[in-house]
């Protein structure tokens, strides 16, 4: 479906691929019938939580977002460089499109596509893209970035850029992030480039701090994945008999976060009862921590070549440009 939305004199294109209700059933039904009970993070950005991640960015001990932004803020120019003008630029799992803005600037790309699962949020995105980037066509797609990637056709053979900050890809298993990398490569085409934000690995007490926030936002952010659930699929967790609970596994160099039951309860949900003890978990993200020579592996096991690497001073975060390898 694609629609012409108008937000005062902008206009940008939408796309929407929604038959998201039935999945969310299906996956959380799912995830709590396992041994360890799960839900895809993918859940945590209704508009709420949309709106909680914001906050989060701004926590002081959320280094990610404010680090990641330094390094294209000093490396635009360079990166723009690298890849060339009047590209289309595709940035799945977009958000707010806050650090997409830098790389308009630096790059000029003639196409830019946002793509988000979080439908309300992108299309204030977009719009205010549109706005602030007169010049610039503007294709919003909302749809699960793993669901296969489909990009509405664009006009012309321009290079594309696949921009994928926010260290998302840790959010994946490994191995799921080499098929997902290879996803990208196929959707940036051949001579077609990936930048990748990675979480680099590092005293263990930043990691833990940060997804601990004194504020509590990114325990309200995780908790709130059980009100959606209420909400949208008449279930009855009571949100007070759970907590947020996230440390560093250093075997996996992973972050963890579950939610913790905090008595013996059930829960319904459309007919389906889950009985939790006490300290019993549901897993809610993983968030892969790696080196850059890590990266590099995975990114070349997924087909891509690497480019350049760019990086802070104290190394906590990494930006990686890929090409993708000819045949
Ligand atoms: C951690 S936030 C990162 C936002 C932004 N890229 C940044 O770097 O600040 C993850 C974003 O990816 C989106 N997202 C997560 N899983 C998704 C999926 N399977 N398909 C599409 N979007 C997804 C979320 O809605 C959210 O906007």
């Amino acid at each position: 479906m694609a629609n012409n939305m108008n937000n005062r004199d902008a206009e940008y294109r939408f796309y929407s691929t929604d038959d998201a209700v039935d999945e969310f059933y299906r996956e959380v039904i799912e995830g709590l019938g396992r041994h360890q009970r799960s839900i895809p993070p993918k859940y945590f950005y209704d508009s709420k939580g949309a709106l909680l991640f914001e906050t989060i960015c701004e926590q002081p001990e959320y280094y990610p977002t404010i680090t990641e932004l330094a390094i294209l803020r000093e490396n635009a120019g360079e990166i723009a460089a690298s890849v060339g003008a009047g590209r289309v630029l595709i940035e799945p799992g977009c958000g707010s499109c806050d650090k997409v803005r830098l790389l308009l600037d630096a790059m000029q790309p003639h196409v830019y596509v946002p793509v988000d699962i979080s439908c309300a949020q992108l299309q204030v995105a977009a719009a205010n893209i549109a706005e602030d980037f007169e010049w610039l066509e503007v294709h919003a797609v909302c749809a699960d970035i793993t669901d296969g990637m489909e990009i509405p056709e664009l006009n012309g053979n321009a290079g594309r850029l696949v921009f994928y900050p926010g260290s998302s890809i840790g959010n994946f298993e490994p191995d799921d992030a080499v098929a997902f990398l290879a996803l990208l490569a196929k959707t940036a085409g051949q001579g077609g480039h990936l930048l990748v934000g990675i979480d680099l690995e590092k005293d263990h007490a930043i990691l833990n701090a940060a997804y601990n926030d004194a504020n509590g936002v990114t325990a309200e952010f995780n908790l709130n994945v059980l009100q959606r659930i209420n909400r949208e699929l008449d279930a009855d967790f009571d949100i007070d008999a759970f907590s947020h609970r996230a440390f560093y596994n250093e075997a996996a160099s992973r972050i963890e976060m579950h939610l913790v039951s905090t008595c013996r309860q059930s829960v319904r949900i459309d007919g389906h009862t889950f009985d939790f003890g006490a300290g019993d978990t549901i897993h809610t993200e993983n968030s892969y921590k790696y080196s850059d020579a890590s990266f590099r592996r995975l990114a070349l096991a997924a087909g891509l070549e690497p480019v350049e690497c760019w990086t802070d001073a104290d190394g906590l975060f990494g930006l990686h440009l890929l090409e993708v390898a000819g045949q």
